[in-house]
């Protein structure tokens, strides 16, 4: 071979390369040019039979050819996979992959039993905006405006900048509802008396997030008013509830409390299922954990909706959704809730 026939093989070769479509059909033009059985060592081998000045040329060409060939098949290959990555991520070819059903939240599970237990009691369901009045949520719950729950630190306030926070009146803006009890105040200035419900919903304050607390969260409020209606009827409510929803063993304690929409108001501790009252880390070895805020309407929220404060009287509570599911299902962080990894939540069918 002389080194014009190499200088035309090598732009052969160059061209082929960068024409390849694929890695594989660069490694065929690698291997047909450059690989053992190749032309490569064919050239090579003219080589030494070659004489004089031909000698000089044919080894120059020969060389241009090794590194050109070599160039090109790298550089089409670096091409090639850069496309790749370059490309859609999402191979539209492949066939689909059946995962399976999905399963219950363990938080819609407590939701869905809690509402299965209270509608045998004859509570029904009753629902409420995310987004309230600061009128809904605090002040027809006889909670004043200067309430430190107002505070931006404790509230959501929706429309409301910096400078607005620092000059109240809130009464134009509106916010996430830090509790489920403004239900109570809509149900009740819809409804005349007596109403029996519960409000499963969605809940926000400005909690920093820790194994047992999170920005957002659920509670189930409950509303009874009737005539006579006693604390005792609160406690034996809420007891048989417990053990529906934790087992017979379940003990329910109060404690007195304050809130300004209840009075006598307390909170309602159920045993540590965990533990079963022994004492552990999920009971932060009390042997009770808190679930509910509960007590008996307070007149004075009887007033803003008008009801007659004299005629009627009734009791309300609000529970923590999470804890209960913490609790039965032995969930040892709150945010495991949140997550959704669909290999804890495939745990609670
Ligand atoms: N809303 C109260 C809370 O979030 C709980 C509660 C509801 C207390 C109803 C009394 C009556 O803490």
């Amino acid at each position: 071979m002389n080194a014009a026939e190499i200088d035309s093989l090598t732009a052969q070769a160059v061209a082929e390369a960068g024409a390849a479509g694929t890695a594989d059909a660069v490694e065929a033009v690698r291997i047909r040019y450059l690989g053992r059985k190749g032309l490569l060592p064919q050239i090579m081998a003219g080589l030494k039979d070659a004489t004089g000045q031909e000698r000089g040329a044919i080894g120059r060409s020969a060389n241009a050819f090794k590194t050109q060939v070599t160039a090109a098949v790298d550089a089409r290959l670096a091409a090639l996979r850069g496309a790749i990555q370059q490309g859609p991520v999402f191979d539209y070819t492949r066939p689909g992959a059946w995962r399976g059903p999905g399963s219950m939240h363990p938080v819609s599970l407590v939701i869905a039993e809690a509402v299965r237990i209270f509608a045998r009691m004859g509570f029904r369901v009753a629902e409420g905006p995310d987004i309230e009045t600061p009128y809904n949520n605090f002040e027809a719950l006889n909670t004043p405006d200067y309430h430190p729950s107002l505070d931006t630190t404790d509230t959501f306030w929706l429309g409301v900048g910096a400078a607005g926070l620092a000059a109240p009146p809130y009464q134009a803006s509106q916010l996430l509802r830090t509790q489920t009890s403004p239900v109570q105040i809509r149900m009740m200035q819809s409804h005349p008396p007596p109403i029996r419900i519960i409000t499963p919903g969605r809940c926000y304050r400005r909690d920093t997030t820790d194994a047992t607390h999170s920005a957002n969260f659920h509670q189930i409020e409950g509303l009874y008013v009737d005539r006579q209606v006693s604390l005792a009827d609160l406690k034996g409510t809420l007891a048989s509830f417990a053990r529906e929803m934790m087992g017979s063993g379940v003990g329910v304690r109060f404690r007195p409390h304050f809130f300004p929409f209840t009075e006598p108001s307390v909170e309602v501790d159920f045993s540590c299922h965990v533990c079963a009252g022994k004492g552990c880390r999920v009971c932060k070895h009390s042997g009770w954990i808190e679930i509910a805020g509960a007590g008996m309407v307070d007149p004075r929220v009887f007033g803003k909706v008008g009801y007659d404060a004299e005629a009627w009287t009734g009791f309300a509570f609000g529970m923590g959704v999470e804890r209960i599911a913490m609790i039965k299902y032995g969930i040892p962080d709150i945010r495991l809730l949140y997550e959704n990894d669909a290999r804890f939540l495939a745990q609670f069918e």
